[in-house]
């Protein structure tokens, strides 16, 4: 065999070996997390930084993982929720569950009705030892709300802020 068949032969079994890889670690994520978590996993909602956010918060979860959030209001609304994380796959998840249901929500609506239980029940549950990641992104949505309800009465302060 040609040097170079044998490097093409080489990648064709590797590509394999990684195609059945990831079918394997898939199975095995399917048996541990439901099929919306899989789809916000692999296409998270929302990840994204807002540029001059009306409400903004960086929070540091309790496994020392960061959640930023950025929310834009418009018409009392939120228009807009992004957010960005250095965490796990499952706190992506929980970041783009709960942006999702902040959009379109009053301040009202969204401090009152995303929380991490209302997170964990959209995602039809998590393991406990991911659970964090939901009281993650329910707090750093509640802390840019606060943030927002700050600058709303002392905007000046925004100027201030994240340059
Ligand atoms: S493991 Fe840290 S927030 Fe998910």
């Amino acid at each position: 065999m040609s040097q170079k068949k044998k490097i093409n032969a080489n990648n064709d079994d590797f590509d394999k070996y990684t195609r059945e890889l990831q079918e394997q670690i898939l199975e095995q994520i399917k048996k541990k997390y439901s099929e919306t978590v899989i789809d916000h996993w692999q296409n998270p909602r929302n990840h994204r930084k807002i540029d001059t956010p009306d409400g903004y918060a960086s929070v540091k979860g309790s496994c020392g993982d960061t959640m930023e959030m950025f929310i834009k209001m418009g018409n009392d609304k939120i228009s807009e929720c992004g957010f960005q994380t250095d965490g796990c796959g499952t706190t992506i998840v929980c970041g783009s569950i709960a942006t999702t249901l902040a959009q379109d929500k009053t301040f009202i609506e969204a401090l009152a009705g995303v929380s991490a239980d209302v997170i964990l029940k959209r995602v039809g549950g998590l393991p406990a030892s991911d659970v964090h990641c939901a009281e993650l992104a329910a707090e750093t949505l509640r802390r840019a709300l606060a943030d927002y309800l700050c600058q709303k009465k002392t905007p000046w302060k925004k100027s201030y802020k994240r340059s």
